[in-house]
């Protein structure tokens, strides 16, 4: 009983007992709405598209060999690789690559771009330090009701981005989220230090989480930071620490930096903990895990990791890093996707998300699959209806452009034929 109740019987008596049958219609009401806020159908985090994209050229490692000091036998024994993917065109970005594989994950959703309510990119290689990777990708599908922004967190990212999503569908934030990792790494490596350049690619892969109240799809996600070993992988210069100059170009610090036995021994151990624990939280034992898809950076840390260290055997771990090399924050997403092709995603599969990367920055997410792998069948007409879509997007960005620019142009000298006011005219400030 609340004190405003005592008060209200005025008269002053210990206890004078309720009207209606001792029931306050207000207090009975709240009652009633926090119970039903209580009992209202759990929400579950489902990925219901899912897309990549790779540029068409390819570098092969004996491509490598007439750039810099390096054998093919080296890359493949240390490393896995065997080619990987770069971008060719100056036009191709991560923005470009990051919309058609965001495209894709809206098609095999069969979901209108509109009903996206948010966009999270996570990038090392974004277009811009602003605006973001994201804006960018929402203005190119006409996403016209969604957030946007780009999260950095290197090769942990796609995985750090997940945990952002799921974390915003089950709070009743959004019901659609864009999940991407886009990269155009080949962009910010030397290509005259064979210790880094061997290894990065480009490429990007989305999926589209949606709000379900079927049990499953991303049922737990572990993330952590150690930023003692920052300087262990790092792009020094072009940030506010050290914004880019002459000096930062001629030393080539915009440049890809990195200790790579010490990220090595790194990833080895975080990859089995992280594994580990994300299977803890989600209460499934690692015998019950039907496929691993950790980030793709060197074979040798996922033999050394989730292989060796978890005993989990090798056809439950997707690799495809021969293809595509580190294409950081889209490894993950794009082995997603082959693995799904591969035929080796099922529903009622438990999956594991597990990355690693420069912060230094580890996470996982245990994913309970749950919806059909099957593409929707398309039809020639729904085909047309989303071309349509796209082709009125770009119209209309184009359109806010022109009446941007108009406005830019005629403000200034509408200002300038403004007759000055004498300052008793004035209007006083309220
Ligand atoms: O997403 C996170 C990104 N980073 C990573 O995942 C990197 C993790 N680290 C690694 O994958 C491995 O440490 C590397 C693949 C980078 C290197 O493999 P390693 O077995 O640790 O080699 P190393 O650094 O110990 O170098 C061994 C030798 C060195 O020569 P010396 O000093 O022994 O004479 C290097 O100079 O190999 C040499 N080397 C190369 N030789 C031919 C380094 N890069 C190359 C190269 N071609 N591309």
């Amino acid at each position: 009983m609340t004190a405003q109740a005592h008060e209200g019987n005025g008269t002053g008596s210990d206890y004078e007992a309720p009207h209606l049958n001792g029931h306050f219609p207000a207090e009975e009401e709240q009652a009633q709405e926090r119970l039903q806020d209580r009992v209202q159908p759990p929400r579950y985090a489902q990925i219901i598209g899912w897309g990549y994209q790779v540029p068409e050229r390819v570098v092969t490692n004996h491509d490598l060999e007439q750039v810099v000091d390096t054998q093919d036998e080296w890359i493949r024994t240390r490393t896995g690789i065997q080619e990987r993917r770069v971008v060719a065109a100056p036009q191709e970005t991560s923005a470009t690559l990051g919309t058609e594989a965001a495209r894709k994950a809206l098609e095999v959703a069969d979901l209108h771009p509109g009903r996206v309510d948010l966009i999270i990119c996570a990038t090392s290689s974004p277009e811009h330090l602003f605006p973001s990777t994201a804006s960018i990708i929402q203005d190119n599908l006409g996403i016209i009701n969604a957030g946007a922004f780009d999260l950095s967190a290197a090769c942990s990212g796609f995985v750090y981005a997940l945990s952002i999503a799921r974390g915003q569908i089950l709070a009743g934030d959004a019901e659609y989220v864009l999940v991407i990792g886009a990269e155009t790494l080949s962009r910010m490596v030397d290509w005259t230090d064979r210790t880094t350049c061997v290894l990065f690619g480009d490429g990007a892969g989305a999926v589209l989480l949606a709000a379900s109240d079927v049990p499953g799809g991303v049922t737990a996600s572990v993330l952590g930071s150690d930023g003692s070993g920052a300087e262990l992988l790092t792009i020094p210069a072009g940030g506010s620490a050290a914004p880019a100059s002459l000096e930062t170009v001629s030393s080539g610090s915009h440049y890809i930096r990195m200790d790579g036995r010490a990220v090595f021994r790194f990833a080895t151990r975080i990859m089995a903990a992280a594994t580990r624990q994300v299977l803890d939280k989600a209460g499934i034992p690692v015998s019950e895990v039907d496929l691993v898809v950790p980030h793709q950076a060197n074979k040798r840390i996922i033999q050394h990791s989730v292989l060796r260290q978890l005993k989990i055997p090798e056809d439950k771990v997707y690799i495809n890093v021969h293809k595509y090399g580190n294409t950081s924050a889209a490894s993950i997403p794009i082995a997603l996707c082959e693995a799904i092709e591969e035929g080796k995603v099922a529903p009622g599969d438990n999956l594991v998300f597990v990355g690693f990367g420069a912060g230094l920055t580890w996470g996982a997410c245990a994913v309970k699959w749950s919806v059909p792998v099957e593409k929707p069948e398309t039809t020639w007409w729904t085909n047309t209806q989303r071309q349509a879509t796209y082709q009125a997007a770009a119209a209309r960005s184009m359109w806010k452009r022109a009446i941007r620019r108009i406005y830019s142009q005629v403000e200034p000298r509408a200002m300038a034929r403004r007759p000055a006011r004498k300052p008793e005219e004035e209007q006083p400030t309220p």
